[in-house]
């Protein structure tokens, strides 16, 4: 599966409704946004806590309202054909998704997106198999999961390499935290990840699934040992490489 990492985000504005829609026209299998609760309490698609990198004015997401938020300019940084793109609430991000396709829904800040962001899905009546959450905080994840049991929710780790070679977290750090907020699966940074980490957690009854990766070869290297998502800036490129390869 390709996930188009903050929508077709190497060739539109990431994180914006062109991203997303320029990623379903590339075949892409699913999205994938990060979210962040406003002042007034919607949820709204932006990757930082402010807004300086993509719009160049700096805003607080939690202290600003949706009204606020929606007057910044956040497609013109990736050139004149996205003049004018808004920061989208989920609502809009949902109301692009094709039918059968997935969404996975970062969420970048904490506990409290949680209620209305459920209250958000279950309004867009989206196939429980569509969305999929994933976080970097293992305690938002076990939240998501005692609240929503039905959606699958993967947990994200960025490797680290320590000075003696090995990476952070371990393999069985990683397990520890996947089991106790019983995380269907693991995301993880590409760094540090070989043969034999995903064949134990797939034997010990987790996904893989991987960002960011925009090489061809690197992503066959991934599919090759069952890694279920490849998260890609460009869908387009990947689902081509991917496709050419199983057809040979
Ligand atoms: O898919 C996970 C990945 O998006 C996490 O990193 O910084 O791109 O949100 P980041
Ligand atoms: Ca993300």
């Amino acid at each position: 599966m390709v996930v188009a990492h903050r929508g077709a985000s190497g060739e539109a504005p990431e994180n914006t409704i062109p991203a997303f829609n320029l990623a379903w026209q590339q075949g892409a299998d699913a999205i994938e946004g990060d979210f962040h609760l406003t002042k007034d309490g919607q949820v709204v698609c932006i990757h930082d806590a402010n807004t300086i990198k993509a719009a160049g004015k700096n805003l607080v997401v939690k202290n600003t309202t949706l009204a606020e938020l929606k007057k910044l300019d956040v497609g013109i940084k990736k050139g004149p054909a996205f003049e004018g793109t808004s920061i989208p609430t989920i609502g809009e991000v949902f109301e692009t998704i094709p039918e059968k396709k997935k969404i996975y829904i970062e969420i970048k800040c904490g506990l409290e997106i949680i209620p209305q962001l459920l209250k958000e899905v279950s309004k867009f009546q989206l196939e429980k198999e569509q969305v999929v959450f994933i976080c970097f905080d293992a305690k938002v994840i076990a939240e998501v999961k005692m609240k929503a049991p039905d959606f699958k929710a993967y947990w994200l780790a960025d490797l680290k390499q320590n000075k003696d070679g090995t990476f952070k977290p371990s393999f069985e750090d990683a397990l520890t935290t996947l089991r106790k907020v019983k995380a269907d699966g693991m995301g993880s940074s590409r760094s540090g990840i070989d043969d034999e980490f995903i064949a134990r957690l797939q034997n010990a009854g987790f996904e893989h699934h991987v960002w960011t990766v925009n090489e061809p070869k690197i992503a066959q290297w991934f599919v090759d040992r069952g890694t279920r998502s490849v998260t890609t800036d460009f869908p387009g490129k990947i689902k081509r490489a991917l496709k050419a390869k199983a057809s040979n």
